[in-house]
């Protein structure tokens, strides 16, 4: 699977976005380390802080189908700018796969190519809160 035809899935799956209140359809394809690609459209409701986005969406579908090891993810907008993924996003892309490749794609399927380091410098990630961390306070 190489960038462009990950990009060109993740613009397919824009059709399929629910957003009739932002009018921002995004969609979204990550392709797992073993091969297997998993996609997501938005998702919006009424009570708008329903929303869920593109990436969290396939990212959810691939976990509970038994995935935890991601290479690349593609996330295309509407427009002629770059579509990258929104604060908490990143944070739940990071707790699965650290050194995810990340292509933020406009809707012509033009994109940039980003590391999840750049995207999110300094995380909070699982190694944080695991280990010797035995969630007492001494
Ligand atoms: N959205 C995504 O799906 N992914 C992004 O990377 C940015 C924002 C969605 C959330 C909402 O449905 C709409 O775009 C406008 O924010």
């Amino acid at each position: 699977m190489n960038n462009i035809e990950l990009v060109n899935i993740a613009r397919e799956m824009r059709e399929r976005a629910y957003a009739p209140y932002s009018h921002f359809a995004v969609g979204a394809a990550l392709l797992c380390s073993d091969g297997e690609v998993f996609t997501g459209c938005n998702v919006e409701g009424a009570s708008y802080s329903n929303a869920i986005c593109a990436e969290r969406t396939a990212l959810v579908k691939a976990v509970s189908c038994g995935k935890r090891s991601f290479a690349k993810l593609a996330v295309s907008g509407n427009g002629k700018k770059f579509c990258t993924p929104c604060g908490i996003c990143r944070q739940m892309l990071y707790e699965f796969s650290p050194e995810l490749i990340i292509l933020c794609a406009n809707e012509d399927g033009e994109y940039e190519e980003h590391s999840m380091k750049e995207l999110l410098p300094y995380a909070f990630g699982p190694e944080m809160v695991t280990g010797e961390n035995t969630g007492t306070v001494d």
